[in-house]
């Protein structure tokens, strides 16, 4: 922390007031359930950005970065929405001050006074690890402390997420959440809209590696594409099956918002029956925009309007091999229902029960979600061979990381095996489920020491 206070002083000729560490993420298992309403069990893990920030005195928010490949950046406050092209660093700091400017929580006194940010981080970005999400909640939690806002972590949480749409994402709440709630020791059980947090202990006796798949996926460039269409087939499986249910006798169930309504109170559906009635209605295996138009009695302007639109002027368009609507809604339902029964192996501390979960939620991501790539199939099937007692892609997929669950005990010999087999430049980490994001000093402090 000391290199961090000492170049923000180099830079800015001041002292930071505070620092904040805001935690990166590993998903344990429920991957793309979180914006279809249904449960996640991710934890915060130690590698984290640490932010220094001071008041500017000016209508600026200046961003510097010790790594060079983040170029220093003044935003003007007044032009906050003038973002960056995708990918730009200095994206996820604007989204966080407009959700915190459209939440109420930054006035416009506030905003007149301005930030420094000087940001370190042993946080690999655009390997899954949820960095872009760790960088909007470290600068709005920044920002909260320096202006004295009082806030509650769940509704900033909500907050947060729905400002990271800011950047063309349309990603749910499980990394901004885990970030500001995570607890040591801990998974979270995540549940959204409403949003809730229920810890759960982890296994004791249970190492967790992540293995690099060397496949880089920028949330905001390549990934963001492939990321969108998934969130966007859901939406439209719904719609289809909601139009199925309305003709089939089931008009209660044309009332959910999300997947995740048909489960919760008050339809309290199975997972089995809507997996059922999944295969009752959605007829296709895959969706062209005119079967589309069919299916919801509506025009291709509608359509476009209403479920194909992700952000002024843009729109999805409909991928070569059509929208696989049915496919992604199968995984989505059994996937939560893995997750209930994660929670249920961890509280009776049945590890080998949590592993075939991990394992199965693997198949699932790469045969009907399709967010796996080779690279991590090659991580999967050595790891596996190699004494892992579960294996799986973590966070959105399509390269990043992979998660292994190995006994204590075999943890050294797992992590020779799997050199041995992939080559000593694999790179190997292992985490632990660690706190959320919090304030590590400050200026009264500093001065103290
Ligand atoms: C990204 C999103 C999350 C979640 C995961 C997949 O990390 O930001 O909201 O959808 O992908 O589980």
């Amino acid at each position: 922390m000391k290199a961090l206070t000492a170049e923000f002083v180099r830079r800015f000729g001041c002292t930071p007031a505070l620092v904040v560490r805001a935690p990166g993420r590993v998903n344990l298992i429920g991957e793309h359930t979180d914006y279809n309403g249904l449960p996640v069990l991710p934890f915060a893990i130690a590698q984290s950005h640490f932010l220094a920030v001071s008041e500017c005195g000016k209508r600026l928010i200046e961003i510097a970065n010790l790594d060079s490949r983040y170029p220093a950046r003044a935003i003007t406050l007044d032009d906050l929405a003038a973002f960056s092209q995708a990918g730009e660093w200095d994206n996820y700091v604007r989204a966080a001050i407009l959700g915190l400017r459209d939440g109420g929580l930054a006035t416009r006194d506030n905003l007149a006074r301005g930030l420094r940010l000087l940001v370190s981080s042993n946080l690999p970005a655009s390997v899954g690890l949820s960095s872009s999400s760790a960088l909007v909640v470290g600068t709005a939690l920044a920002a909260l402390h320096i202006w004295h806002v009082q806030y509650d972590r769940l509704q900033l949480a909500d907050l947060l997420a729905e400002a990271e749409h800011y950047v063309g994402t349309r990603g749910g709440g499980m990394d901004q959440t885990v970030c500001l709630i995570g607890r040591e020791g801990h998974v979270l059980k995540i549940e959204f809209f409403p949003l809730h947090v229920e810890p759960i202990v982890f296994a004791r006796d249970v190492e967790v590696y992540l293995a690099d798949s060397g496949v880089r996926v920028e949330k905001s460039g390549r990934g963001r594409a492939l990321y969108n269409r998934r969130p966007i087939e859901c939406r439209l499986a719904l719609a289809v099956f909601q139009s199925w249910a309305q003709t089939n006798g089931r008009p209660e169930l044309a009332g959910a918002c999300y997947w995740g309504d048909l489960v919760k109170p008050p339809l309290s559906l199975s997972h089995a029956v809507v997996l059922k009635m999944i295969a009752e209605a959605i007829e296709l295996s895959s969706y062209s925009q005119n079967d589309l138009c069919r299916s919801l009695g509506i025009s291709q302007t509608d359509l476009r309007e209403t479920y194909l639109k992700i952000g002024p002027d843009d729109y999805f368009t409909e991928p070569a091999d059509g929208f696989q609507l049915r496919r992604r809604v199968e995984h989505v339902v059994a996937e939560a229902r893995r997750v209930e029964q994660a929670v249920e192996a961890l509280r009776h501390g049945d590890v080998s029960r949590l592993a075939d979960l991990i394992n199965a939620s693997h198949a699932s991501c790469r045969d009907l979600y399709e967010i796996s790539c080779p690279e991590l199939e090659r991580l999967v099937v050595a790891a596996a061979e190699t004494g892992a007692l579960g294996s799986r892609l973590t966070g959105a997929g399509f390269g990043g990381c992979t998660l292994h669950l190995v006994r204590r005990a075999d943890a050294d010999r797992f992590e020779g095996a799997m050199r041995r087999r992939l080559g000593e430049s694999l790179r190997l980490l292992r985490v632990r489920p660690s706190c959320g994001a919090e304030i590590l000093e400050t200026a009264n402090q500093q001065t103290a020491d």
